[in-house]
């Protein structure tokens, strides 16, 4: 049929002789804040060209609304197995379904942010592009997509697309009001720290809070962000910017002979080589660029053809950092090509374990320290070896909150909530207890803890056991995997209390799973759906949608990593 505009809505296609609004809606989907933040500062430049805009997230977009825009910049992320981040999920799925309209008078651009070590990079950015061209779209520009420290593919994107927005959207406009006023609108910014513009807080406390017999090694911190007026809800996760080890850093030069003191220049920056690898590049991960770049300075064919096997390069980047790989593949190469060949280092998050209802201007971590022996050398993980190990309290570091809308309590303090997370994963529960206990919130609340050891892992066993006794905490499910012959994990306890979860679903829980994404969150998933199909009477599949509308609703959200 043909499609209508209903009275007063402007018809989207400029073809149709009406000329269409003139202005840039910028959608995006964000797990972590990355897109959203992107989306932000797009909208500010954007803005300051003069163009009318406004920014969207995708889960509060109705897909149908389509039809109505002109001009749409997409900035999505990829998450695993190519997954869209939560915020994306219907969106994605309505712009392949039989439901979503035409769009012939669309034009857009998309933008991608991705991890280049996962096969389905920036997966979800692909299919929105081919999505929206499929259905008859016109892209402005190629789409770009952006690995780990995107920065500065983000600025080459947004210079190139910026000219050809203005110049879209300023032929298409009648009654062009320009309003440009570059920094008003950034005072208000100005006063939040951001990823760029992090706080420089000072380290209050750093407790080792496993035992001595442990199998881990598990830190809590404190953090002071006295006088930064900073506010962070339970759910949040702060970003902590870290150096690098000076040990490895000088292991490095060594390897490669190369003189620290000389001058370097990462981005527009002149330092020097030490100072770099220290505090700029990003050697404690590994990744495939690093790998082509590398081969390709030393004309290293081994590492050449690695590069080109995906799976045999995954298990080979998984197992070593960057100092490994130089010492396993040493070659002569010039200070500035290892500099071009090596990411910039990026802040690491971690879910906040504190509310500042009972904390107020300290924020408190859960950190599990990274640290082992491997190819004769010790290794420790950048950032929590800077946060466990290099950094003295009283010292200071450079943070700032990444707000996580997808990890929330719910709004009415009446509402159940069940709390599934092992391991470091106890983290952001502990934040909503607190502000649970604050707010003297009725609903019921239930915690499923697990790690190794009883007697060595309980993490923050004293807590928990006085909000039981206060009432506060009405169950709590341990699983203690090493305790006995046979390991018992979280999704066993929650099997084993099937009946009893499904109830508290069905009463309207809201369910949250924090901690480990690769095994455990799959397995808790897999529980849940047996559960509700056991429970509810339904098919898999039927039980499956359950657990998806429940996502949906907000009432199922992760944080896992
Ligand atoms: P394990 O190391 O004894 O196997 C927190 O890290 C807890 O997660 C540990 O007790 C660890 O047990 C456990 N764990 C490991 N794999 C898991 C999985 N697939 N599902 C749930 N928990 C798991």
């Amino acid at each position: 049929g043909l499609a209508q505009s209903s009275p007063g809505m402007m018809a989207a296609a400029p073809a149709a002789g009406a000329v269409a609004e003139a202005k840039l809606t910028i959608l995006y989907g964000s797990q972590t804040g990355n897109a959203k933040g992107v989306a932000e500062e797009y909208k500010a430049q954007a803005e300051s060209a003069g163009m009318t805009v406004s920014v969207v997230n995708m889960a509060d977009f109705k897909g149908k609304k389509l039809k109505d825009e002109t001009h749409l910049v997409v900035i999505v992320s990829t998450h695993g197995e190519g997954d869209p981040p939560d915020d994306a999920i219907e969106l994605h799925e309505f712009v392949g379904s039989k439901k979503a309209p035409k769009l012939d008078g669309l034009k857009y651009a998309v933008l991608g942010l991705g991890d280049s070590s996962y096969e389905f990079f920036c997966q979800t950015a692909k299919d929105f592009d081919q999505r929206l061209a499929a259905l008859g779209g016109t892209p402005l520009l190629d789409r770009v997509e952006c690995d780990v420290d995107y920065d500065s593919d983000v600025s080459a994107w947004s210079e190139k697309l910026t000219p050809l927005l203005k110049d879209e959207l300023q032929n298409g406009q009648q009654n062009a009001e320009v309003v440009a006023m570059p920094g008003v609108s950034l005072t208000g910014a100005a006063a939040n720290y951001t990823k760029k513009n992090p706080f420089s807080a000072t380290l209050l406390e750093s407790q080792k809070i496993t035992g001595r017999d442990s199998v881990k090694d598990i830190r809590h911190i404190e953090v002071s962000l006295e006088d930064s007026g900073i506010q962070y809800q339970p759910g949040d996760a702060l970003g902590v910017w870290f150096s690098n080890d000076p040990l490895m850093v000088d292991r490095l030069l060594e390897l490669l002979a190369l003189d620290g003191s000389q001058a370097v220049n990462v981005g527009d920056d002149s330092l020097s080589l030490r100072d770099a690898l220290r505090n700029k590049l990003e050697l404690t991960q590994s990744y495939p660029s690093f790998i082509k770049h590398y081969a390709e300075i030393t004309q290293n064919t081994a590492l050449s053809q690695l590069a080109e096997d995906r799976p045999a390069l995954r298990e080979y980047l998984a197992e070593r950092q960057i100092v490994d790989i130089v010492a396993e593949h040493s070659a002569k190469i010039d200070a500035q090509a290892l500099v071009d060949s090596l990411r910039g280092i990026t802040p690491r998050l971690y879910s906040i374990a504190s509310s500042q209802a009972e904390v107020e201007d300290e924020v408190h971590l859960t950190v599990a320290l990274v640290e082992y022996d491997a190819f004769g050398q010790p290794h420790q993980g950048g950032a929590s070896g800077f946060l466990c190990k290099r950094l003295e309290e009283g010292a200071e570091l450079n943070v700032f909150v990444e707000k996580n809308d997808n990890f929330r309590l719910p709004e009415d303090p009446n509402t159940p909530i069940i709390m599934v997370g092992p391991g470091t994963g106890i983290a952001p529960f502990r934040a909503f207890m607190q502000e649970r206990e604050a707010q003297e919130a009725e609903g019921k609340n239930w915690l499923f803890f697990g790690n190794p050891n009883f007697t060595q892992d309980f993490l923050y066993q004293v807590e928990w056991q006085r909000w039981v006794k206060d009432g506060l905490l009405n169950k709590i499910s341990l699983a203690f995997s090493r305790d006995q012959q046979e390991k018992i994990y979280v999704q066993h306890r929650l099997l084993e209390q099937a009946e009893e979860v499904y109830q508290w679903l069905q009463q309207g829980a809201h369910l949250y799973v924090c901690g480990d994404a690769n095994r455990m969150a799959k397995d808790v998933h897999d529980a849940l759906v047996s559960i509700v199909e056991q429970q509810g009477q339904m098919t898999r599949e039927q039980a499956t949608e359950y657990l998806t509308d429940l996502r949906k609703a907000k009432r199922y959200q992760k944080d896992v990593y």
